[in-house]
């Protein structure tokens, strides 16, 4: 039987942190030992927002080493970045023809990232969705590992292939399915529980990065926001106390223990002590990665094979999407 395709990116446009891994990337390696996986750095959507030329050229072989470093394998997986496949950008410009306008006034995310200073985005932000549509359609993606913030543009997805379908021909593109970590599925910041952990936060304190030190680990789980009361004795409390949420899902998810269970483990403790056993085991998790990041990074002409190679393999697949789809849209003269 034909192994299902996995499509998934990553925006280059700054250190991987903690909510990436444990929202998507420890998904997309798991997967890509049973499944057909692509994993994009997606540079295009980077530049919806402006993007210094050269910062954007190392956090592409950054980040690329942080796919590396948390356990893709080229061998496994193709990784490339998006930039590199022309077919991204054709296919997008035609979904822009198919999506509609009033769809994209409903996604949440635009409204976040342009916020008051919505006529001054820039157009690309606003079609960002549709560009994400085309990299999951191109390669006829059945699943979409993802944190559950993207759930939104996954549905927009859906309804942009089931439009071109409708329009052009019944069959062809599939709807895809997202896969999103149930245990993990927002991590939030660890200064405001009320917001996901994101790369853009203007404080560092709010998130923990894929290439921090121990110290910087301890000092921000240290200064992550709590309450004054002890650890909760049951999960009815945790919708009253968010940020002892967050923590406790950061726990549960690094150690693979269910929630309940890290519950049960530390109830009535101090949150002193949570704490400390939860800065063990995110320095368990990040210094081996961190480690490696930094080895791979220092050799870029392993890193620009790597891109070159999956860009190789990723634009064979593509151009086929992309002649098919000019023959559905009466491009191709016969
Ligand atoms: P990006 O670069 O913001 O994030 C990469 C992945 O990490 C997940 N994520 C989180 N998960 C849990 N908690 C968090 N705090 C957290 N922050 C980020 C994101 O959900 C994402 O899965 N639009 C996408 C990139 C993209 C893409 C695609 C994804 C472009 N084309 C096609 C899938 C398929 C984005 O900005 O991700």
């Amino acid at each position: 039987m034909k192994k299902e395709l996995v499509f998934s990116g990553v925006q280059p446009t700054g250190n991987l942190h903690l909510g990436n891994y444990l929202g998507a990337l420890k998904n997309f390696v798991s997967l890509q030992k049973s499944k057909s996986c692509l994993y994009c750095v997606v540079d295009l959507h980077a530049i919806t927002t402006f993007q210094n030329p050269k910062e954007l050229n190392s956090n592409i072989l950054e980040t690329t080493a942080g796919f590396l470093a948390s356990g893709l394998d080229s061998n496994k997986s193709i990784i490339f970045n998006q930039s590199s496949v022309s077919g991204h950008a054709e296919l997008a410009w035609i979904l822009n023809c198919v999506c509609r306008v009033g769809w994209l006034n409903r996604m949440t995310q635009f409204k976040d990232k342009a916020g008051k200073n919505r006529d001054n985005a820039s157009l690309g932000l606003y079609a960002y969705p549709v560009l994400m549509a085309a990299d999951i359609l191109l390669y006829h993606a059945d699943k979409v590992p993802v944190g559950d913030d993207q759930k939104q543009h996954l549905e927009l997805t859906r309804d942009i292939a089931h439009k071109f379908n409708t329009d052009y021909n019944h069959e062809y593109f599939k709807l895809p399915d997202p896969i999103i970590n149930k245990d993990a599925p927002r991590i939030m910041s660890l200064r405001d529980a009320n917001n996901k952990m994101s790369k853009s936060d203007v404080s560092k304190y709010s998130r923990i990065l894929l290439t921090d030190s121990n110290d910087e680990i301890s000092t921000k789980i240290s200064k992550a926001k709590s309450d004054s009361l002890k650890m909760p004795s049951s999960s009815d409390e945790l919708s009253e106390r968010p940020e002892i949420n967050n923590l406790i899902t950061i726990y549960s998810s690094i150690s693979n223990i269910d929630k309940d269970s890290v519950i049960n483990l530390f109830c009535d403790k101090e949150i002193s002590f949570f704490k400390s056993e939860l800065k063990d085991i995110v320095i368990s998790l990040v210094e081996p990665i961190s480690s490696n990041i930094n080895e791979i990074k220092s050799d870029i002409s392993f890193l620009k094979t790597t891109l070159e190679d999956g860009a190789m393999q990723a634009t064979e697949r593509a151009r086929k999407t992309i002649d098919e789809v000019n023959k559905l849209m009466g491009f191709s003269i016969d």
